[in-house]
């Protein structure tokens, strides 16, 4: 096959008005989002702990990538127990990252570059050391009580709720000084706030436009399917699967309605982005959150793809059998359609609530590191989602594989792991599946060079840098063209220049190949085929995509076969010349 295309890409598609999508153009879906973990991002004050002012230095390196949003996670004051996701001051910045001043210097420096900023929106619960939960457990009378769930101890113990973050596993806490439980489904240190209560609302929409009025560019919303629950507590049935805890815990029967006055109160007054994370939500119920008349979400995230390799009925363990890629490309085919006309996706493989994307779903190994993280790429970048990249990522970085309990600071594998112990569970088995699954191996930190703790800090890094940082990291990738690194960007150049593959309708060829993931997009008269290796072997396409002739926009080895052959990880686009 003859090799055509030169980068830069050079095509676009013709008049993209008058294109026929079904859906509506918008600015927020057509974005690259960067997610960035400030914890783990750039330390500059020898603390070991990123800052603001470590992001701000990297900002040009930020904007090289070509992405057009940074999603941060929080930064608010925080005692840390679950590392910020527990807020003490939303109007406040952690000392640890810096100051408000430095924050603004980082959204001009953000906004200088043209790149938009969303923060994380933490308000399914706060911090025990917020003023409101110190006020709320003054007394049964006290004005702040309503603003969380309390259980009065005359009333019995309440019924049971599961708390992964607890050591007990109990999602209440007894609280001596007015004899009552509270409620939190996460850590101790996390009370769920009582949205039932008109109070609480308004000081969230408040809190929330002070941000948007300091010119932030939206948010992306914290587990918010939990904001309205059942109240009424009902006992758990006997014997529920895990994955059955939803309607205890969230999709409440007041959600659409809060959700809905939450656009109206602040998200209509403002030009602005959201994703929620939408644990719980189905294809089923995906459009009455996104559907864009029904006012409520613009996008959310689920969670169905990310338990590939997982145990199916307990999430906290690896499962090898259940790696079945013929229904991993359904989920994602299922997915799409429910957006195909309304409403709109986003896509991840990786997050700071994850391992490691190339560790997970490539193959971390020196040989195939390279190529699995830039065929992943691929994959991010040419579906009909928005993409959302957490940072390390765009240098393929990998899992740190840790099997002591002592090397982690994840209070969620810390306290898991001592329940377990503590109820004579298996947790031996836990930590060897932690070393592949564990959240700390998504939050490492960022190796920017092969100097000490990889350029992080000059100090003791909160969480000991990947081993592999001498190898792996930003500068030495900076100096080949053929890295993760540069193949990310050419990656979202081509994107960012190619409409189809933000819009286009996608097709899936050969569903049934256990080692191809392959796709078309289309758009018009623009068609493009995505061909991925998700397997270390060599596989073969069955398709009767003619790409003969066919333009190749992209390619993760030097050269592609141009024949129905694909080697290991091997990820190609072409751009198929005859109208089919
Ligand atoms: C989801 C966040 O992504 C995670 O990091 C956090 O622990 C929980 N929500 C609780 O806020």
């Amino acid at each position: 096959m003859e090799q055509k295309i030169a980068y830069p890409f050079s095509f676009f598609i013709g008049k993209i008005n008058n294109c026929s999508m079904l859906v509506k153009r918008k600015w927020w879906k057509e974005v690259v989002v960067y997610q960035l973990y400030p914890r783990s991002f750039k330390d500059t004050n020898g603390d070991g702990i990123g800052d603001l002012k470590g992001i701000i230095e990297k900002l040009d390196y930020i904007k090289s990538l070509g992405i057009d949003v940074v999603w941060m996670n929080p930064v608010y004051e925080s005692p840390n127990d679950d590392m910020g996701y527990d807020i003490s001051d939303y109007r406040a910045i952690m000392q640890q990252f810096g100051t408000m001043e430095d924050f603004d210097v980082l959204l001009n420096g953000l906004h200088d570059r043209g790149i938009k900023l969303i923060m994380d929106l933490v308000v399914n619960h706060t911090s025990d050391e917020h003023e409101w939960f110190k006020e709320s457990k003054k007394s049964r009378d006290n004005p702040y009580r309503n603003y969380y769930h309390w259980w009065d101890a005359e009333r019995g113990k309440p019924p049971y709720r599961w708390s992964i973050f607890d050591e007990q596993s109990s999602a209440w806490k007894y609280d001596a000084a007015t004899s009552s439980y509270y409620l939190h489904i996460f850590s101790e240190k996390q009370p769920d706030l009582n949205w039932e209560n008109p109070q609480v609302r308004s000081e969230v929409y408040d809190m929330m436009k002070f941000w948007m009025d300091k010119g932030i560019d939206g948010f992306r919303m914290d587990v918010i399917t939990c904001i309205s629950k059942d109240i009424a507590f009902p006992e758990l049935p006997k014997g529920m699967a895990v994955s059955d805890w939803f309607p205890y815990y969230a999709k409440g029967p007041h959600l659409h309605a809060y959700l809905n006055e939450m656009h109206r109160e602040v998200f209509s007054g403002y030009d602005c982005m959201n994703v929620g994370e939408a644990s719980g939500v189905s294809i089923d119920d995906a459009l009455l959150f996104v559907d864009e008349d029904r006012n409520e979400l613009q996008t959310f995230y689920h969670f169905e793809h990310t338990g590939f390799g997982i145990s199916k009925d307990n999430f906290m363990y690896v499962d090898d059998t259940n790696r079945d890629l013929v229904e991993w490309k359904n989920i994602f085919l299922r997915w799409d359609n429910v957006f195909a006309e309304k409403g709109w996706g986003t896509i991840y493989l990786g997050n700071h609530d994850m391992s490691r994307m190339t560790s997970r779903f490539g193959n971390d190994s020196d040989r195939y590191r390279e190529l699995s993280a830039k065929m992943l790429h691929t994959f991010l970048l040419s579906m009909r989602a928005t993409p959302y990249i957490y940072n390390g990522d765009e240098i393929g970085m990998t899992n740190t594989n840790h099997t002591s309990i002592d090397a982690y600071e994840d209070l969620y594998t810390i306290n898991y792991y001592n329940q377990l112990r503590n109820n004579g569970g298996d947790y031996e088995g836990f930590l060897r599946s932690h070393a592949a699954i564990s959240r700390d191996n998504g939050r490492t930190p960022m190796q920017w060079n092969s100097s000490t703790h990889a350029g992080f800090t000059t100090g003791r890094p909160w969480l000991a840098v990947n081993k592999n940082y001498t190898t792996v990291n930003v500068e030495e990738q900076e100096t080949r063209s053929d890295s993760v690194l540069n193949y990310f960007r050419n990656m979202i150049q081509l994107r960012k220049s190619n409409l189809t593959l933000v819009y286009g309708k996608f097709e899936l060829i050969d569903e049934n190949n256990k080692q191809i993931f392959s796709y078309t997009r289309q758009l018009d008269n623009q068609k493009l085929l995505v061909v991925l290796n998700f397997s270390d072997r060599e596989a073969r396409l069955k398709s009767d995509v003619d790409i003969s002739g066919a333009h190749v926009l992209i390619s993760n080895y030097v050269k592609p076969l141009g024949i129905d052959l694909y080697r290991p990880y091997e990820a190609v686009i072409y751009k198929i010349i005859k109208n089919q």
